[in-house]
């Protein structure tokens, strides 16, 4: 009996880890072999037997049907899902056979599916899957041509893509320090597609404002005003503004994305905040993750980024409750027999509404039809425990036709962005993290305002009933405030200002 070892890689939540793939083939003498799978695989694991033996015919290589065959995917308590093992279950399969002369370095990992023409097809994930092989002490991974970029991100990894099993299997018979490698390309993203200025929105300076200090702090941020006041407007030029990624928030957005299946792998790293837009149908598991086989959701998708929710009531509440726990923590941890799923979802949440369903409630000029009763219904979408996590909501107000013309069109996106950044840089350099993300003693130690400022800040919590998660919240917009300003101290103006953006703690509107 023959007995081969090949490195593959499983991914879990968003984390690749290694995979052992064992085939054994055993020559009983007589009768009709059989092919048998272990190791929690998936149907299309199970499948891949069936790709893999007609890739093997296609590349010319022999195979003796009446072999018993036994592959087995260790650790077996962990599902195996998905095609990526293909490549290693065929390499594994010819090993076994020793006049193949294929040698299967164990520094080595191979991540592929496999097409019936024995060609090499990319697979989902590949960036967490060349993490999994560095972190098992791999220096090498085959993948196919389209995921090489991918692949060839992780740094300590060399990288082959051959273009189908034959050439890999030539290489494997050669030696791989022969074989050719992959070089690391820097690819340039370039600029979004859909770069819409700031400029573009006319008056609306308090929003404006807003979205600035959301953006340079990272903080959650509701827009309410009746139809056509600019809030959808305003929102989508929030990715024109925002603060670059650092190179290792590049590599774990790649890595989500790649991990989604939505990562091309020749575009290399993902260098563009994200910015989500889900649409008011999404179910919860697209929201927040999970699943019978998890995959990130769009709070995940958004992570580092922005998850924008327009039209916020319109989303059913049970599916918003879900945001909770991710919202705060950073990430949704999802318990499985096996250990626990990860996945990341630090990302600000921006969201637009109408004050009431008809929308003009508080319009200067037409007239609210609503009852008080279906404004409550309306408001009643959004639960005070979700409100509670947003730290800005202001009223985004109808502006009439004169006032727009007439307004000028004030800075651009890329001035407010040069002052976002600087104000970023000045929150990484002080406390290694954006303002949005203190917590705990940091809090204390970096927002504490001074003697005036704190005395208005008890004044408001006391009078508007405020929660202490509030008290935080006001405390960290107005650290940003003071940081936009370039003020080591926090002032009253800054916390008056801050709890200016508190509108639906403030009023009845
Ligand atoms: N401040 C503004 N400056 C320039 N154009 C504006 C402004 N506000 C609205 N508009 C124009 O009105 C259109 C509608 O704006 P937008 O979609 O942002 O409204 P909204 O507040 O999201 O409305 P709704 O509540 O109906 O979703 C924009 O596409 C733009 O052409
Ligand atoms: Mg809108």
């Amino acid at each position: 009996m023959e007995l081969t070892q090949v490195c593959a890689a499983g991914v879990e939540g968003v984390d690749g880890y290694p995979v052992t793939v064992e085939v054994s083939r055993a020559t009983p003498g007589r009768g009709v072999g059989r092919t048998t799978m272990v190791g929690l695989p998936d149907v299309a694991v199970r499948e891949s037997i069936d790709r893999v033996t007609t890739a093997l015919f296609a590349g010319g290589f022999s195979h003796s049907p009446s072999d018993h065959l036994v592959v087995n995917l260790a650790p077996a308590d962990r599902r195996k899902e998905g095609p990526a093992f293909d490549l290693a279950i065929a390499l594994g399969l010819l090993a076994t056979v020793p006049e193949n002369g294929v040698r299967l370095p164990a520094s080595c990992l191979f991540a592929a599916e496999l097409a019936l023409d024995g060609s090499l097809r990319p697979v989902r994930g590949v960036l967490a899957m060349a993490q999994a092989a560095r972190e098992a002490g791999c220096t090498r991974i085959m993948v196919a041509p389209e995921d090489a970029d991918e692949a060839a991100l992780m740094e300590d990894i060399i990288v082959h893509a051959p273009e189908n099993l034959r050439q890999a299997v030539l290489w494997l018979q050669n030696g791989l320090a022969k074989a050719p490698r992959v070089a690391r390309r820097d690819l340039d993203e370039g600029a979004p597609a859909d770069h819409l200025d700031l400029s573009d929105v006319r008056g609306q300076d308090q929003a404006k404002r807003a979205l600035t200090i959301a953006a340079a702090g990272g903080h959650n941020l509701l827009f309410i005003g009746p139809p056509g006041s600019g809030k959808t407007m305003l929102a989508r030029r929030l990715p024109g503004i925002l603060p670059p990624l650092s190179h290792e928030q590049a590599l774990e957005v790649t890595r989500i994305h790649s991990v989604a299946g939505l990562h091309d792998g020749r575009r290399g790293l993902h260098r563009q905040r994200p910015f989500r837009a889900p649409h008011h149908s999404v179910s919860a598991v697209g929201l927040v993750g999970g699943g019978s086989t998890p995959r990130p959701g769009e709070v995940s998708l958004a992570h580092h980024g922005v998850i924008f929710l327009d039209e916020l009531p319109e989303f059913p509440r049970r599916v918003l409750e879900h945001l909770r726990q991710p919202l705060e923590d950073g990430q949704l941890t999802i318990s499985r027999a096996a250990g626990r799923l990860r996945f990341p979802s630090r990302c600000m949440l921006v969201a637009a509404m109408n004050p009431c369903p008809c929308g003009y409630l508080g319009h200067p000029v037409r007239a609210c039809v609503d009852s008080a009763d279906a404004i409550h219904r309306y408001r009643a979408h959004i639960s005070g425990p979700l409100l509670d996590r947003i730290d800005c909501h202001l009223e985004v107000p109808a502006q009439p036709p004169e006032q727009v013309h007439a307004a000028r069109p004030g800075p651009s996106s890329e001035e407010v962005r040069a002052q976002v950044r600087a104000a970023r840089q000045g929150m990484l350099d002080r406390q290694g993290c954006a303002n949005g993300d203190l917590v705990g003693r940091a809090l204390q130690r970096h927002a504490s305002p001074d003697q005036a400022g704190r005395e208005l800040l008890h004044q408001a919590i006391n009078e508007l009933g405020l929660s202490h998660r509030a008290h935080d919240r006001i405390l960290r917009v107005s650290r940003t405030i003071a940081d936009l300003e370039r003020s080591p101290s926090i002032s009253i103006d800054h916390v008056s200002e801050a709890i200016g953006y508190r509108l639906l703690d403030r009023s009845s509107l």
